[in-house]
């Protein structure tokens, strides 16, 4: 190599390492909150059928918010960190699982995940003890739109987790896969009203901005979205999914502790083979603590459930929650007579708040619908400079990239000048010759169980 070539050759290759050091240095050192979002995570099937089968006879509840849903457990309101590449969040809710007339007895709650790049580790309150339950890998960390997400990420049981099983499982089983979500939280304007505080009371006992939480039916749920109807459900015009509940808002009428007439805002949509059931703008109405809970159905006001509740005032609120539900006779078609007159229902919440800055209680936040992960190599950007754009990789990737062009061109550029001068030619070099380098950017990345 020609003395000239090789100094150009040591001139470009410390550029290339200023660049490669000014990445590492723009490496983001701070955090990204997390806030709401979902972890879905059957645990596994074959000891689900086990649960409820002919050998442990036993059965499977979930609480706290957690729901079952398209044949896995969904736990909920995220909260957690992403950094450097690695998030970390909890989740909350659980899911109780009890056989062999209460040998078998086994709360798995408030889930959390580890996890950089393709791999990680899934937490688990195992009755009480936070145990590390599964080593996760197979699926990358996409942080992109302000969501971080995994998809299906495959899961082995390690060796404390295989204890939570009794020895019944080794080290090494694969158990079902994992997903979670997770929604970059953003700061909230100085201006804005808290999130769920709702609008002030009018005179007398007229009310708005009340809200009413109803699952439907948990059964009723897990056929719509299991092997049998492979459907699902869609809210809109604002009503709200929580995973186990829906809430349903902008509730106004009128309100007193035992006699309330309120009308909600939303539709929950059920789909699915044989399945096609629309709820829309229910209405509550109770006299002397007796009520009914009635939507739109087809176009028809339905009377879906009776319940007994009255209201009672705390901190701004009129409260009922936990009210036992009951399906009415008029609704036993609405759910294709699988249901009789009388079954129990989901239970309700009804808050009404009475003053501007009441505080209704939060519903499950679900986060953002995780996006799909795209078939290519998935993308694995910096959260908060995909959400917010002001993150430094923003502008220190393309000055790093612009010092790499910069250096290939005037490389090139003397060295063809060199050839040209060698060759003693007038030619211009090619248009359109630019160097290319591909630069790849930096690697992206207690028991409190209530029963
Ligand atoms: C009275 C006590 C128990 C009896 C008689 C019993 C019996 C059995 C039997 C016969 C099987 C084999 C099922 C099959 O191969 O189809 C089994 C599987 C299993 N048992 Fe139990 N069991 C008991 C307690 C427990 C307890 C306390 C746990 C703790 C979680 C447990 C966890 C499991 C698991 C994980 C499997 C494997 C399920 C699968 O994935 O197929 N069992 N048990």
């Amino acid at each position: 190599m020609p003395h000239a070539t090789r100094r150009l050759t040591g001139a470009l290759t410390a550029a290339c390492a200023m660049a490669a050091a000014l990445l590492l240095w723009a490496a983001p050192a701070h955090a990204d909150e997390l806030s709401g979002g979902r972890l879905d995570w059957g645990v596994k099937e074959s000891f689900r059928s086990y649960i409820t089968g002919p050998i442990a006879q036993g059965e499977v509840q979930t609480g706290d918010g957690a729901s079952a849903a398209d044949g896995a457990y969904r736990f909920h309101s995220a909260a957690g960190s992403y950094e450097d590449g690695t998030a970390v969040v909890d989740y909350q809710g659980w899911v109780y699982f009890w056989g062999h007339d209460g040998e078998l007895d086994l709360t798995f709650a408030n889930p959390s995940v580890e996890y950089s790049g393709s791999s990680g580790t899934l937490y688990v309150y195992v009755n009480g003890a936070r145990t590390d339950m599964a080593s996760l890998s197979g699926a990358s960390l996409r942080a992109d739109g302000g969501t971080v997400a995994v998809s299906d990420a495959a899961a082995t049981l390690t060796a404390n987790g295989a204890s939570a099983f009794a020895g019944y499982y080794e080290a090494g089983q694969e158990l079902d896969p994992v997903s979670f979500s997770a929604d970059v939280a953003v700061e909230p304007e100085e201006t804005e009203a808290p999130s769920e505080s709702a609008g002030a009371a009018e005179t007398g006992d007229a009310v708005t901005g009340a809200v009413v939480d109803w699952g439907v039916r948990a059964s009723w749920r897990e056929y719509v979205s299991g092997d049998i109807a492979e459907g699902g459900w869609t809210v809109a015009d604002g009503a709200a999914d929580g995973g186990a509940v829906f809430r349903f808002a902008e509730g106004a009428g009128t309100a007193t502790a035992a006699d309330y007439t309120l009308a909600f805002q939303g539709t929950v949509a059920f789909t699915g083979t044989d399945v096609d059931l629309a709820l829309t703008d229910p209405v509550i109405a109770a006299t002397d603590g007796k009520g009914v809970l009635s939507a739109e159905v087809d176009g028809a006001r339905v009377d879906l459930v009776s319940f007994e509740a009255e209201l009672a005032e705390a901190d701004g609120v009129l409260l009922a929650q936990d009210v036992p539900t009951a399906l009415t006779e008029a609704a036993v078609p609405v759910f294709g007579g699988f249901y009789q007159a009388g079954d129990p229902m989901d239970p309700l919440l009804v808050a009404v708040p009475l003053t501007a800055g009441a505080v209704l209680p939060a519903l499950p936040d679900l986060g953002s619908d995780p996006v799909e992960p795209a078939t290519s190599a998935p993308a694995t950007a910096d959260a908060d400079a995909a959400s917010s754009g002001t993150g430094p990789l923003v502008w220190i990737v393309p000055a790093a990239i612009a010092v790499l062009l910069g250096a290939g061109a005037v490389t090139l550029a003397v060295l063809q000048r060199r050839k040209r001068t060698a060759q003693d030619s007038p030619a211009a070099p090619p248009a359109g010759d630019t160097p290319d380098p591909t630069q790849d950017g930096p690697e992206g990345p207690d028991d409190d169980k209530e029963r």
